[in-house]
C-alpha cells in the first residue's frame, strides 16, 4: 500500500455514486484538512484525517502540508495537429476575423495541409510533445479530436496517432471522430458529408465519440443528425461558438454525452439541455482567443444544470491546454465560484469524456489520479493564483 500523509487540505472528495454535479451541488465538495489517503494498484483504498497512519512506512510520501485534489479532466481538445498557425495570429491581431481566415482558406484547411505534408511518425512525436505538457500541468485524463485530415487516410492518419498516443502514456486518453471538422479540399459538401458517413465503420475501430462543428459556414443541424444517426458512437457536439446553430437540440435528441462551446446559447436551448445526460460544456480558451462572448456558465449553474470546462487546445481558437487559466476563466470571466470552475475542470469534464466513474474525484475505488502541490494551497487560490507553479508531483 502507498500513503501520501500530512496533507495540508484533502478535496474534491465524493460518494461513489455522484457521476456529475449539477446546480447548487455543483458549488460544493467535500474536504479535509490534515489529512491522509492510502493507495493500492493505482486505487484510492481510503482516507482521512490525522497527522499519523497505523500503517505509515518509509515508502509513505510526506505531502509537508500541501493540498491532494484530483487531476485536471480534459473532456476537449483537438491537440494532434502537425505544425502551427502562428501565420493567421498575425491576420488575426490586424483584425480578421476566424471566420474570415477560414474563408480565405486558412483555419482548419490550412492544418489540413500541413497535416497531409506531415509523416505519422512526425504527427505523433510533435503531438506528445503538447500531452507531455498538458500531464506536467496536471492533466490525468484528456479526450483528442480528430478533425485535421478532413479525407479518409488523413482521418484515419490521426486516429491513428490518437490511438498510439493511447497506449503510451499514463493518462486515459479518449478519441473521437471528428470528420465532419470543415468540408476538405476537393469535395462539395454533400460529398463530404457521404464520405464522413461511409468512414465510420472504419473510425470505430479507434474512436469512442463522434463530434460535428455544428455551426454556421459549416455543418448543419441536419448534416448533424445523418451523422449521428450513421454511428452507435456517444456524440460530444460542437455548437453555438459562431452562431446559435441548433447543435444542442440536434445534440440533445440523440442523446449526446455533451455539447460543446456555448458562446451563444438562449435561455430556450438551457430549457433543453434540462434534466438530459448531457453535459453543456464550455471552452472558455476560445473566448478568450478569438474574442468571443464567454458561455453564461453562472445562469446554467443557477437554472440548476452542470457545466463543465474544457481547453478545446487547438493551433486555431486555443493554443492552450492549460486548465488552470481555464479554471481561472470560468471563475473571473464566467462568475463561477472557485468550487464550481473547480468541479467543472475535474468531475463534470470527467462525465462529458465518459470516464467520471474512475476519474474526477477523491472517491474510493477510483484511480488514485491526483495532484499534489507544494504547501499554502487551497481552491480559491488555484483560480486566484492562476501563473503560480503550484505542482509538486502528479500521480495518474
Ligand atoms: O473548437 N470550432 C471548431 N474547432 C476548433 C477550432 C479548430 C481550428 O481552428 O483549428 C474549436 O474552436
Ligand atoms: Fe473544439
Amino acid at each position: 500500500m502507498n500513503l501520501i500523509y500530512n496533507i495540508g487540505l484533502l478535496a474534491g472528495i465524493q460518494p461513489e455514486d455522484v457521476l456529475r454535479v449539477e446546480g447548487a451541488a455543483q458549488g460544493c465538495t467535500g474536504m479535509l484538512e490534515n489529512a491522509w489517503i492510502s493507495i493500492e494498484d493505482g486505487r484510492i483504498t481510503d482516507f482521512g484525517t490525522g497527522s499519523c497512519h497505523p500503517e505509515q512506512s518509509e515508502e509513505s510520501l510526506d505531502a509537508q502540508g500541501g493540498m491532494v485534489i484530483p487531476g485536471f479532466c480534459d473532456s476537449h481538445t483537438h491537440l494532434v495537429y502537425a505544425g502551427s498557425r502562428d501565420g493567421e495570429f498575425l491576420d488575426k491581431i490586424n483584425g480578421l476575423s476566424y471566420e474570415e481566415i477560414a474563408a480565405r482558406g486558412g483555419g482548419i484547411l490550412n492544418s489540413a495541409d500541413l497535416l497531409g505534408r506531415t509523416s505519422e511518425e512526425e504527427l505523433f512525436r510533435q503531438s506528445m510533445v503538447r500531452v507531455q505538457e498538458v500531464m506536467d500541468k496536471g492533466t490525468v485524463a484528456l479526450e483528442i479530436k480528430s478533425g485535421y485530415g478532413l479525407c479518409p487516410e488523413g482521418e484515419m492518419k490521426m486516429l491513428r496517432v490518437i490511438d498510439r498516443i493511447k497506449r503510451s502514456i499514463p493518462a486515459a486518453v479518449k478519441s473521437t471522430f471528428l470528420g465532419a471538422h470543415a468540408v476538405g479540399r476537393g469535395y462539395s459538401h454533400e460529398d463530404y458529408v457521404d464520405m464522413v458517413i461511409g468512414l465510420i465503420p472504419e473510425a470505430q475501430k479507434y474512436a469512442d465519440f463522434i463530434d460535428v462543428f455544428c455551426d454556421e459556414g459549416f455543418f448543419t443541424p441536419e448534416d448533424t443528425a445523418r451523422i449521428l444517426e450513421a454511428t452507435s458512437l456517444p456524440a460530444k457536439i460542437h455548437a453555438n461558438e459562431l452562431a446559435v446553430s441548433g447543435g444542442v437540440e440536434v445534440g440533445v435528441q440523440h442523446g449526446a454525452l455533451s455539447v460543446d462551446h456555448l458562446e451563444r446559447t438562449t435561455e430556450a436551448q438551457m430549457e433543453v439541455l434540462k434534466g438530459t445526460g448531457t453535459m453543456p460544456t464550455m471552452l472558455p480558451g476560445s473566448s478568450f482567443f478569438l474574442g468571443l462572448p464567454y458561455g453564461r456558465a453562472r445562469e446554467f449553474v443557477k437554472a440548476g444544470l452542470g457545466v463543465a470546462l474544457a481547453s478545446d487546445y487547438n493551433p486555431g481558437s486555443s493554443p492552450s491546454g492549460d486548465m488552470r487559466f481555464v479554471m481561472a476563466q470560468g471563475c473571473i470571466k464566467m462568475r463561477l465560484t472557485p468550487i464550481e470552475a473547480f468541479n467543472a475542470v475535474t468531475l463534470n469534464s470527467a462525465y462529458a469524456m465518459g470516464v467520471s466513474d474512475r476519474y474526477g474525484s477523491v472517491t474510493r475505488g477510483k484511480k488514485a489520479a491526483l495532484i499534489l502541490t507544494e504547501p499554502g494551497w487551497d481552491l480559491t487560490k488555484l483560480a486566484y493564483q492562476y501563473e503560480t507553479p503550484f505542482i509538486r508531483k502528479v500521480f495518474f
